[in-house]
């Protein structure tokens, strides 16, 4: 066991209690813990606006089946391109290529590792479709600037919220300027079921498809036909089966109540990390080698679901190794997608497609960042990455 873990839950009593009541009712899945907890993450979305219209959640099995029953909604295959970013997780990716279409990816802000607009600009033709941009670490991409492009060219946008439900930018929140936006509910995000996720959009009919290509696209779910006299469904189109349970909807519900609390200690470890790191470690007082910066740079409101440093070139494996022979648990969050084999193979990329994506992707390394991380833990993080750093 590391002396410090990279990530820590924090599923308690509260969580426990709930999730055992489920167990003395009668169903497990798709009934009424996740319809109360789709309600309950929507208007969590529109908290504090009175005006806006709460937008429709529909609960999934993950972020990676919520992306393609996502774009599933819009009728992409084969032929059809849709523009994201190499600085994501390989799910970004796989969502697309699942469908037969095509991700056409574009570089990087090296000041911040979120998709560039006016790369995803240059890149739109005409088989372009949708815009896919990543929320990195928690922070929202430009969507004022990709929502102007999207409306000059017919594109969808969705966006991929993995990182956060937290997070907020220009006045805009997940949702709000896409046409579908999806969470991820994975074990090491900042609301977790162990598994699941969930798809947010303004669209109602959107809503009623997800809904149908979560449970295979049969008309009815279980709870709709079981309410008294038995009911034919009807299967209407191919979907898949990637629901979120009531188990897990009851997981997540009393942590919905917390989320504030909770990124209010991630943002002041954050903000200790950025003020202690340069104490404890001279090249972080001065510029960084290269075009990417120590640390990213804030934009907005942040979920803070990672915490990442840029190593100096070359020397971000040796950190890592070294890290880890410390006791500290650590993660890189991420190596650029095209440099991965089955990707670099079926997309046909060379080294150099795009220079701050594929410098960051060298550089980065992520240190453990939750909100009972102790400060003490926390400065057992910074003097073992600060012998790290001198030693590799
Ligand atoms: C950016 C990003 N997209 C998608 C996913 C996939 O999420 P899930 O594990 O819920 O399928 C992840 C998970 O780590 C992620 O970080």
């Amino acid at each position: 066991m590391n002396r410090v873990e990279f990530y820590r839950h924090q599923l308690g009593e509260d969580e426990a209690s709930s999730w055992r009541k489920v167990l003395e009712t009668v169903f497990l899945t798709l009934g009424p813990q996740v319809a109360t907890f789709e309600r309950e993450l929507g208007e969590f979305l529109v908290r504090g606006r009175t005006s806006a219209t709460v937008p429709e959640v529909v609960g999934t099995n993950s972020c990676s089946m919520g992306l393609l029953a996502a774009l599933r909604s819009f009728d992409i295959g084969p032929g059809d391109e849709v523009i994201t970013t190499p600085m994501t997780f390989v799910a970004t990716a796989s969502a697309i290529l699942h469908l037969g279409a095509t991700p056409v990816l574009v570089d990087i802000e090296p000041s911040t590792g979120l998709i560039d607009p006016a790369a995803v600009r240059a890149a739109i033709g005409p088989r372009t479709k949708g815009i896919l941009p990543v929320h990195l670490y928690g922070q929202l991409a430009d969507l004022r600037a990709l929502r102007e492009l999207a409306d000059a060219h017919g594109l969808f946008i969705l966006e991929d919220s993995a990182h956060g439900i937290e997070m907020e930018r220009d006045g805009l929140r997940p949702g709000d300027q896409s046409d579908a936006a999806v969470f991820s509910f994975y074990a090491t995000k900042n609301l977790t079921s162990g598994d699941g996720g969930a798809v947010v959009t303004r669209d109602a009919s959107r809503a009623s498809r997800l809904r149908r290509l979560r449970n295979h696209g049969v008309s009815k779910a279980a709870t709709d036909r079981h309410g008294g006299t038995y009911q034919h469904w009807d299967l209407v189109e191919l979907g898949y089966k990637c629901n979120l349970t009531d188990l897990d909807a009851a997981l997540l519900r009393p942590q919905l109540l917390k989320v504030e609390a909770k990124r209010a200690r991630r943002q002041a470890l954050v903000d200790r990390y950025e003020r202690n790191l340069p104490e404890a470690i001279a090249d972080l007082r001065g510029p960084s080698p290269g075009n990417v910066p120590w640390f990213i740079e804030r934009r907005g409101t942040s979920s803070h679901h990672l915490f990442t440093v840029h190593a100096p070139p070359g020397r971000r494996d040796a950190i890592l190794t070294r890290l880890g022979a410390l006791g500290i648990g650590t993660a890189v969050n991420y190596r650029a997608i095209h440099t991965l084999t089955y990707l670099k193979e079926r997309l046909k990329l060379a080294p150099g497609s795009f220079p701050m994506a594929e410098e960051l992707g060298d550089r980065t390394l992520s240190i453990p960042l939750f909100p009972t991380l102790t400060d003490a833990e926390q400065d057992c993080v910074i003097e073992a990455l600060a012998d790290a750093w001198m030693s590799s």
